[in-house]
């Protein structure tokens, strides 16, 4: 009990100034859930001294993400993992900044956008398997990479940039995992020492930071002209009620921002799609099913998605399953109450997509890849807080509509044409970085339909 009559949340102890960092480092999904079932929906536990409550209850995740969310802000750790790469862009900033951003932004995804670049998504998923054929292996993960980058580059700024296209994501991936590996660190080594790994992020980061500015400063002395169609237009283009617009390192933070953001989850999503379906045949077959039905081998269109029930299921189970962005973390800013608990200012929040999404109170049967339990209005019945791949309240996601809609055209377009079975000794075991990922290759053999 503390001080005002509040009670502290249970928790482990932990080793001494450790606390749970060795435990967790080594399984930090199967540890987190073994905390809730020992101790809870709301549980305090410390890593390297600094105190962290993990929440595990629709109610309260509520109260964090969208009731009470004035009071938090995202974390210390997120910053620190991101800020580097990202700079200010709209995954980290806060306050007023933030909302200014955010308002600048958000028409660039408004519906009637998304469909525009719903036909960037076709022509470069049907591009991308031209020269796929029967029987052949591929690493299915590497595959999504490669094409939601493609999607993220045109959507972006409008041209392909062949070549450089692989090379930043393979950048990306490698300063992810650094920022990731330094943080996890007992002690860190200061970014400015010349290791190998400190001399390739600044590399990596160069490569990236000239490019981004560089297609920004073209698109500034040529005066932003009508002709571009893209996400960069549009927020060069943005205009706040004052009439100002966002500055050179303005774009190039939320340009990096989106970047980030919005090919490396998508690509995960789309990598465990094919997992889970080879997986389970039933389930495949049932989509099949589906989209010959309603499309019956035509290109699928933004239009054709009301009528495709099934695939809209799939792709809910997937993200409830194997949530790209498995973890939420946030910093209290000021002393409050979490379901009658005292969670302490300064306190790093921690919410998990991947614990609540397997729930049994909310999921039957949670480790099974069943589709159909979307099919009857699941989504409706359940309270806000149990589902939430895209996060919720104001700092929710603002590509979900694009990131569903490159789901589904990708989905479609693919599953028309192949099936995807895993080549046999492939071991896929979810790995927790940044974004949930598989620990190896998904190495697919496929097959055409
Ligand atoms: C399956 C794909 C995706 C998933 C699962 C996903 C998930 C999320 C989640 C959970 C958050 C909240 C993070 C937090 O509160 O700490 C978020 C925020 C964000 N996402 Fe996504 N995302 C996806 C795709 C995209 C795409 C395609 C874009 C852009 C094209 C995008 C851009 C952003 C941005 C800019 C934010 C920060 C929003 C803000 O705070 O105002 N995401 N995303």
């Amino acid at each position: 009990m503390s001080r005002n009559g509040k009670h502290n949340p249970p928790g482990p102890k932990g080793a001494p100034i450790l606390g749970m960092a060795l435990s967790l480092r080594k399984d930090p999904l199967a540890g987190m859930q073994q905390m809730t079932r020992d101790y809870g929906d709301v549980v305090r536990f410390y890593v390297m001294m600094q105190e962290r409550t993990l929440v595990n209850r629709p109610d309260l995740i509520n109260q964090v993400l969208v009731m009470q969310q004035a009071k938090f802000h995202k974390s210390e750790l997120t910053r620190r993992i991101t800020t580097r790469i990202l700079g200010q862009g709209l995954l980290i900033s806060e306050g007023d900044f933030w909302r200014r951003q955010r308002r600048l932004a958000q028409p660039a995804f408004h519906r009637a956008r998304l469909g525009e670049y719903g036909a960037t998504m076709l022509e470069l998923a049907e591009a991308h398997i031209r020269d796929w054929g029967d029987g052949e292996q591929r690493n299915i993960s590497q595959e999504m990479m490669g094409l939601t980058l493609d999607i993220a580059v045109k959507t972006l700024f409008g041209t392909t940039l062949p070549g450089e296209s692989r090379q930043i994501g393979q950048a990306m991936t490698f300063l992810m995992r650094y920022s990731l590996r330094r943080n996890r660190m007992p002690y860190r080594i200061p970014e400015t020492w010349p290791t190998p790994s400190n001399r390739r992020a600044n590399r990596e980061l160069e490569f990236i930071d000239s490019l981004v500015m560089r297609i920004i400063n073209e698109r500034r002395a040529e005066g932003n002209s009508n002709h571009h169609n893209d996400l960069l237009a549009l927020l060069m283009g943005a205009m706040d009620e004052d009439g100002s617009q966002m500055t050179p390192k303005q774009l190039h933070d939320e340009t990096m921002t989106l970047f980030l953001a919005g090919h490396e989850t998508t690509a995960q999503m789309l990598g465990w799609t094919w997992y889970a379906l080879s997986g389970n045949p039933e389930a495949e077959a049932t989509l099949h099913e589906e989209l010959d039905g309603v499309l019956g081998g035509r290109a699928p269109g933004a239009e054709d998605f009301p009528r495709l029930p099934y695939l809209r299921a799939v792709m809910n189970e997937v993200l409830r399953m194997y949530p790209p962005a498995y973890i939420l973390a946030r910093e209290t800013m000021e002393t409050c109450d979490i379901g009658g608990y005292e969670i302490h200012k300064g306190s790093t929040v921690v919410i998990s997509q991947w614990i609540m999404h397997r729930d049994p109170r909310y999921y039957d049967d949670p480790e099974a890849f069943r589709p159909e339990r979307w099919l009857d209005g699941l989504q409706d019945r359940l309270p806000p807080g149990a589902y939430f791949p895209f996060s919720a309240g104001p700092r929710r996601c603002i590509g979900e509509g694009f990131a569903l809609l490159e789901a589904a055209i990708v989905t479609a377009t693919l599953a028309q044409k192949f099936k995807f079975r895993l080549v046999p000794g492939t071991e896929v075991i979810p790995e927790p970085l940044i974004t949930l990922r598989p620990r190896n290759a998904i190495q697919m053999t496929i097959h055409a339909r």
